[in-house]
């Protein structure tokens, strides 16, 4: 693997939240990956007045990916407005998992650390495979206790 410049990473995210819509909680977010074909994505968090509605820097970050042409994540940086660095919300660190290379590397508040490290025992696309080959040709129920 290529070395990872966290400096370069973190200077994208910092760029990133001053992107930032934060007209409610004024807590701009920036946030920064490399992918596995060289690519740098970013993102900032995207506020709104149905306050749950909210996107975090990390869910636009994933939008810029996909529609960037996919591929997977290898190192993340995030960071609050005063650049400090930032640990992903645990929604978005499920969110982050999904499209995590194996041993996705993240820029923490502890030290550089791995996608399993920061959501161990991670749910994911397996889990449903899983369930999936395990409850083949079986009649499936929609309702709760069917
Ligand atoms: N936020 C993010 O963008 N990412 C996180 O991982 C944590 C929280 C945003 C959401 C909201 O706009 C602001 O930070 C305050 O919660």
């Amino acid at each position: 693997m290529t070395e990872i410049d966290w400096a370069a990473l973190h200077d994208t995210a910092v760029e990133a939240s001053a992107k930032a819509y934060t007209p409610y909680s004024r807590f701009p977010v920036g946030a920064a990956a490399l992918v596995d074909d060289g690519r740098v994505v970013s993102g900032a968090n995207i506020e709104n007045a149905a306050y749950g509605v909210t996107l975090c820097a990390e869910c636009s970050l994933v939008s810029a990916l996909i529609m960037g042409g996919g591929g997977k994540l290898v190192a993340f940086s995030c960071v609050n407005g005063a650049g400090e660095r930032l640990m992903p919300c645990g929604r978005c660190r499920q969110l982050l998992s999904e499209h995590a290379a194996p041993g996705m590397l993240l820029d923490t508040v502890s030290g550089i650390r791995t996608m399993a490290e920061v959501l161990p025992d991670a749910f994911g696309p397996g889990a449903l495979d899983d369930y999936a080959a395990q409850t083949a040709g079986t009649q499936q129920t929609g309702a709760a206790g069917g």
